[in-house]
């Protein structure tokens, strides 16, 4: 029966397909096992141990040896007087046929030794090749975990070994605690070098290196079964391999090794926690071992302190120190700078607020209180000038040291309400500032000074004075102003301290009173036994000096002086040793002597003399000076009254030169006036402005 042609031909093409199958399979079959024996027994890599589900890629482990999830082979876990191990975990084998020679062979390592607490690592570890995986019966420590004492050196070990080891064990005969060794069935090395390498960049020169150092190494193991020479080179990991290896020796290792061997490290642990490490690993059986991939190592564990780099070691105290230096600094600096513009404010104070200034713009106002703004200083203290640094305004700051707590209230509500007066012939109080153990008032500047600069100018010096119609004019101002403080303010003020440095002439040379109410700063006492009496010698009223109580007719009396004085140009004590011997030193008497005999012109200023002054309104206001200088308080004119006689409207009282003998100085003699008089006899002068014992004085 004939096929049809179709069938015929499917059958062709069966066979074919067939045939072609069988072939394809034939040869995947034969790569396969080829692959296969490759893989297995002629070479490894492994750049790092990371992947295979944390086994280490197939590693077998046992002891203390774990793979860190970053792929690092950890022998020792740190702790003390353990063991671990690691194998490749298929044997390799190392002859051709059984009873062959050992072949050729080429291993290299990446390792790393830790120390957890110290810079010391114990005990070290080995490279092995071994007929078996189980190493139960090994000890730890000196041991390595290779061998233990019954086995160690028996030629039925059949193991070879490269030791790391970083403790010196006399038993071994080691040479140092830091030493690359090969051992063969024995832990007392066959050949032993101190670790290091020969640099081949200098020539061969041999570098020491220390094992546990936390940096990783390299080692190479190689074996050439012709001339059954063994070499182990050590390198740090960026060195290529040296040229010259560290340690060799000869000895043909078909005797030693079995054919069919396992590879793997051991560790062990003694009296020092210690890390040991592997982080990448290769074997070529009959050729070279293949590269590890240095870029695909896995990062060293961070255990232990971190290794510090030196530079730090000296940076971080440097630093530390300069951070708290700084630190130490600034809160001194704080605090100094808090205590400096420290002030003292009281909740009474609240409601003078507006008043207050800060001790910081005083100081800055001031520049820090220099002595180049000094303008002058007189018995409570040094007045400065200022310029306030927001408002540029130009001011006088007098600083008064103040330490009783007594009478501050008082003197500050005093002084507050004062700073509300607002008169031409009044030096404007701005307001105030307190601080433990001083207060700071802050006045208007007055451009040209207090009015005692151009009375009492050096007779050498040419410098300027003031005219008559000048000089009047400024008395009658005083006068207003003092008319205004006793009669027209919503309350009887008392100046205290009327007197020429107290007097300051305005830019357009008008005079001003200022420093009124300070002296009651300090004539607050407790009871009256105590109470003081503040003022400057030579204006006080007769009174005063037995009552101690201070009324505006005090004020009158030293406001007489002070035209005395503007007219004479004359201290009101004056100098004995200056003046020539025409009469009293003091100001006063000197011109009622002068009255009296009818010589009353006398006594004006001779720079005044033969100009343009005015002679009635010269004699006028000596007068008006002696009359309100009169010893009698009642006698007195009130400040209303004064200016009446300044204007011309009312006439002077004539003062009889037989009263003036009686009242002034027929009194002087008299018992009621032993204090005056003892006062003037007792008098020591100094610029005119003294103080005497029986008066507790602010200066
Ligand atoms: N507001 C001011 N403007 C300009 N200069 C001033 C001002 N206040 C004071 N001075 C200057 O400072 C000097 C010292 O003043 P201070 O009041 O401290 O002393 P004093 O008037 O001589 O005596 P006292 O302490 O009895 O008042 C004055 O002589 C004057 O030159
Ligand atoms: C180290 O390994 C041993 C044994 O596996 C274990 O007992 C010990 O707790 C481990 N130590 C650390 C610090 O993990
Ligand atoms: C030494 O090791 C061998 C083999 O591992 C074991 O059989 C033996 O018991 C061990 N001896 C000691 C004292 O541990
Ligand atoms: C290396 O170490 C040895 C012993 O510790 C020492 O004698 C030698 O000087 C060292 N060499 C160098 C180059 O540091
Ligand atoms: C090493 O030993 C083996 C067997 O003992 C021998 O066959 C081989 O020739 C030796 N190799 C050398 C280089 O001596
Ligand atoms: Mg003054």
């Amino acid at each position: 029966m004939e096929h049809p042609p179709t069938l015929r031909f499917s059958l062709q093409l069966q066979i074919f397909l067939s045939f072609v199958l069988s072939l394809a399979f034939l040869t995947t079959t034969t790569t396969t096992i080829t692959q296969g024996q490759e893989e297995e027994e002629d070479q490894f890599v492994y750049s790092g141990f990371s992947g295979g589900g944390g086994t280490g890629l197939g590693l077998t482990l046992d002891g203390t040896a774990t793979v860190t999830p970053d792929g690092v082979l950890k022998l020792t876990n740190g702790t003390l007087h353990l063991k671990g191990h690691a194998f490749y975990p298929t044997p390799c084998r190392f002859r051709k046929s059984p009873n062959g020679a050992v072949q050729s062979f080429s291993v290299t390592f990446v390792f790393c030794m830790v120390p957890v607490y110290s810079d010391q690592c114990t005990d070290g570890m080995t490279f092995l090749i071994s007929p078996t995986k189980d190493f139960s019966g090994a000890q730890h420590s000196q041991y390595l975990g290779l061998l233990n004492k019954t086995t160690d050196g028996k030629p039925s070990n059949q193991i070879f070994a490269v030791e790391l080891d970083s403790s010196q064990n006399t038993e071994f005969d080691d040479i140092d605690d830091n030493h690359v060794g090969i051992d063969i069935n024995s832990l007392t090395s066959t050949q032993v070098r101190p670790a290091g390498f020969y640099d081949d960049k200098k020539g061969g020169a041999f570098n020491n290196l220390t094992l546990v150092s936390r940096k990783e190494m390299q080692v190479w193991v190689d074996y050439d079964a012709d001339t059954t020479k063994i070499t182990v080179t050590l390198a740090p990991l960026k060195v290529a391999k040296p040229s010259r290896p560290l340690v060799s020796t000869t000895y043909n290792l078909s005797t030693v090794l079995r054919d069919k061997s396992y590879l793997g490290f051991s560790a062990s642990t003694g009296p020092i926690n210690s890390l040991y490490c592997v982080l990448g690993w290769s074997l070529g059986i009959n050729r070279a071992a293949p590269d590890i991939d240095m870029t695909k190592l896995p990062k060293l564990p961070r255990i232990g302190p971190k290794p510090r780099p030196k530079a730090m070691e000296i940076v971080l105290p440097i630093a530390s120190a300069t951070f708290i230096f700084l630190v130490g600094t600034s809160i001194v600096l704080l605090v100094r700078r808090r205590r400096k513009y420290a002030e003292l404010h009281e909740d009474w104070e609240d409601e003078y607020g507006p008043h207050r200034f800060s001790y910081k713009d005083l100081f800055h106002a001031t520049q820090g209180f220099h002595n180049k703004n000094l303008l002058g200083h007189g018995g409570f203290g040094k007045v400065y000038k200022g310029v306030l640094p927001v408002s540029k305004l130009e001011v006088a700051v007098k600083r008064v040291s103040h330490e009783s707590k007594q009478g501050i209230k008082e003197f500050i509500a005093e002084i507050v309400s004062i700073g509300r007066i607002r008169h031409r012939n009044i030096v404007q109080l701005l307001g105030y500032c307190r601080r433990k153990g001083e207060l700071l008032l802050v006045y208007e500047y007055m451009s040209n000074g207090s009015l005692d600069r151009y009375l009492y100018v050096q007779e050498e010096e040419d410098a300027p004075t003031l005219d008559w119609g000048r000089r009047f004019e400024i008395i009658k101002g005083v006068a207003s102003g003092l008319f205004y403080l006793h009669e027209r303010w919503e309350k009887v003020v008392v100046h205290r301290d009327i007197k020429a440095s107290n007097v300051l002439v305005d830019g357009e040379m008008n005079g001003r009173l200022g420093d009124f109410g300070l002296s009651r700063l300090y004539e607050h006492g407790t009871d009256p036994q105590t109470t003081r009496v503040v003022g400057t010698m030579g204006y006080f009223a007769p009174e005063l000096a037995r009552t101690g109580k201070a009324t505006p007719l005090t004020d009158v009396y030293a406001f007489g002086i002070f035209i005395l004085e503007v007219t004479c140009g004359r201290r009101p004590i004056v100098d004995k040793g200056v003046e020539e011997d025409d009469g009293s030193e003091i100001l006063v008497d000197w011109v009622v002597e002068h009255c009296r005999k009818g010589s009353l012109m006398e006594t004006v200023d001779m720079r005044l003399r033969g100009s343009s002054s005015d002679p009635d309104e010269v004699c006028l206001a000596l007068k008006i000076g002696l009359l309100c200088a009169h010893p009698f308080g009642n006698v007195r004119p009130s400040m209303r009254q004064v200016m009446k006689y300044l204007d011309g409207e009312t006439p002077v009282p004539e003062l009889m030169p037989t009263t003036l003998s009686y009242s002034m100085m027929g009194v002087l003699q008299n018992d009621g006036f032993s204090d005056y008089a003892s006062l003037s006899a007792t008098v020591s002068s100094r610029n005119g402005i003294t103080s005497s014992s029986s008066f507790s004085a602010g200066r």
